[in-house]
């Protein structure tokens, strides 16, 4: 038996949040924490939260409130909150659920160590603070652990676009790009340690402009056509995306890098420009939509995804109904979309709100037509072949599962290949969720 400490992690949230969880394990690691999938046996639970929508946060306090139990039968369990609504509500989370130990915001968990170590001492440990600084360059002391195929590399951090409905600017503050060297050095790493699919990943990652090696700022493309040469790594994509920050070079790789992967996850949010304006979103439907062209005519394989928010304060049906209209001249092989939800401090929190029952109403509309194109999308890949990173076993014997270029989740029926194999599949049926397919 091992004296490991452990730690249970609950994510929510976004991808960044799922790759920052990681990062704080291992930092934790180097405190001789070990992670556990369960929290009863845990000696310190994290949750790495979530503030973008109202929900999202609420959650956190009945997750807080649920941990009673597990506090009085250990009393030596701590407790963190971690991630935006750490950042968002800081010692309010202190004050509302006492049995918090520990609060820490995004940019600074690399704090980490030195914050357990004062809860080990029966103090309280709380940071919030926006260094100027890489926060994960000073994580150290990481397990040179095996890894699953596909991982997530933090390469951006922050926005500066102060959408009227987002509280990421202030979650995570100013835009700030990893440098360069950082990037690839933590590739090669992950590389080492069995990747072969990276997702790069920011707010705002187009708009990466990282310190290149030769003291140039780099953009995101460049960067790409740096991991492109590694060998071992065999796909790259990148999340999220800005209409504004799509710039030609951005492009020109969806077209020519062929370890670049033929999908775009592009958020436009309303197909009205009334609402756009209002969103402080600065671009219009028409230009998104010349956009979705060029990069159609460079990548014409390509599946578009694409955030939506109904209910915008002001939105009438007109509104919606050009959002519509783009959805239909679009057609996103998937879309995430959302009721608007009141963020206090944020600008549009204080304007005519739509009611719920109306917002309730659109959304069905939105998902139906969403969920249409999505099906056609996928069922129009039966008879293609295309390359699938096999991830894991499926459920049933011999079945291997993996993800298609276009982020499909594909199967294999006696499927001689192995976890990080990447083969050539053709597909021969689409499912409720997956596609079914045959190595060639
Ligand atoms: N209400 C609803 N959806 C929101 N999003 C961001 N802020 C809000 C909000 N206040 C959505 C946007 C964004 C995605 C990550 O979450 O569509 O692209
Ligand atoms: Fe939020 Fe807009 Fe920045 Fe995206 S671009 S993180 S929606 S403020």
């Amino acid at each position: 038996m091992s004296d490991a400490k452990k730690l249970y992690i609950k994510t929510y949230g976004c991808q960044m949040n799922v790759y920052d969880s990681e990062r704080m394990a291992e930092a934790l690691g180097g405190q001789g924490y070990v992670e556990t999938q369960s929290p009863e046996e845990a000696d310190m639970i994290l949750l790495n939260t979530c503030h973008i929508r109202e929900k999202a946060a609420e959650k956190v306090y009945s997750e807080l409130g649920r941990m009673r139990g597990l506090k009085e039968a250990k009393p030596d369990l701590k407790i963190g909150v971690a991630g935006c609504v750490a950042q968002a509500e800081g010692e309010e989370i202190m004050r509302r659920q006492p049995l918090v130990d520990l609060v820490v915001g995004p940019s600074s968990y690399h704090r980490l160590p030195e914050m357990e170590e004062k809860t080990r001492q029966g103090q309280k440990a709380l940071v919030t603070d926006f260094p100027e600084e890489d926060k994960f360059a000073r994580l150290k002391g990481r397990p040179k652990a095996q890894r699953g195929p596909s991982a997530f590399l933090s390469v951006q951090e922050g926005c500066d676009k102060f959408c009227a409905f987002c509280v990421v600017p202030y979650t995570r503050g100013a835009e700030y790009s990893r440098p360069v060297k950082a990037v690839l050095d933590e590739a090669r790493d992950l590389i080492e340690r069995g990747v072969r699919e990276i997702t790069l990943l920011g707010q705002n990652v187009n708009a990466y402009h990282g310190e290149g090696p030769d003291g140039a700022e780099w953009g995101l493309a460049r960067l790409i056509w740096e991991l492109d040469k590694l060998d071992g790594l065999q796909r790259i994509r990148f999340t999220t995306s800005h209409p504004n920050d799509m710039d030609a070079a951005l492009i020109e790789a969806l077209g020519s890098c062929a370890k670049l992967m033929p999908y775009l996850h592009l958020p436009v949010q309303s197909g009205s420009d009334r609402i756009l304006k209002r969103m402080n979103r600065s671009h219009t439907a028409e230009s998104y939509l010349r956009l979705m062209e060029e990069i159609r005519a460079a990548r014409p394989d390509i599946v578009l995804s694409g955030d939506f928010i109904v209910g915008f304060p002001e939105e009438t049906e007109e509104d919606f109904q050009a959002t519509l209209d783009l959805v239909e001249a679009v057609k996103y092989g998937y879309a995430y979309s959302f009721k608007y939800s009141t963020r206090p401090g944020t600008p549009a929190a204080e304007r005519a709100q739509v009611e719920e029952a109306v917002k309730t109403e659109r959304l069905g509309r939105l998902q139906d037509l969403i969920t249409r194109h999505q099906r056609e999308i996928q069922d129009g890949m039966v008879g293609r072949e295309m390359s699938v990173l096999f991830e894991k076993p499926g459920r049933f014997e011999g079945q291997m599962v993996g993800k298609s270029d276009y982020l499909h989740a594909v199967h294999v029926k006696d499927a001689l290949v192995a976890v990080g194999d990447l083969r050539r599949v053709r597909i021969v049926e689409s499912m409720t969720n997956s596609l079914a397919g045959e190595l060639i």
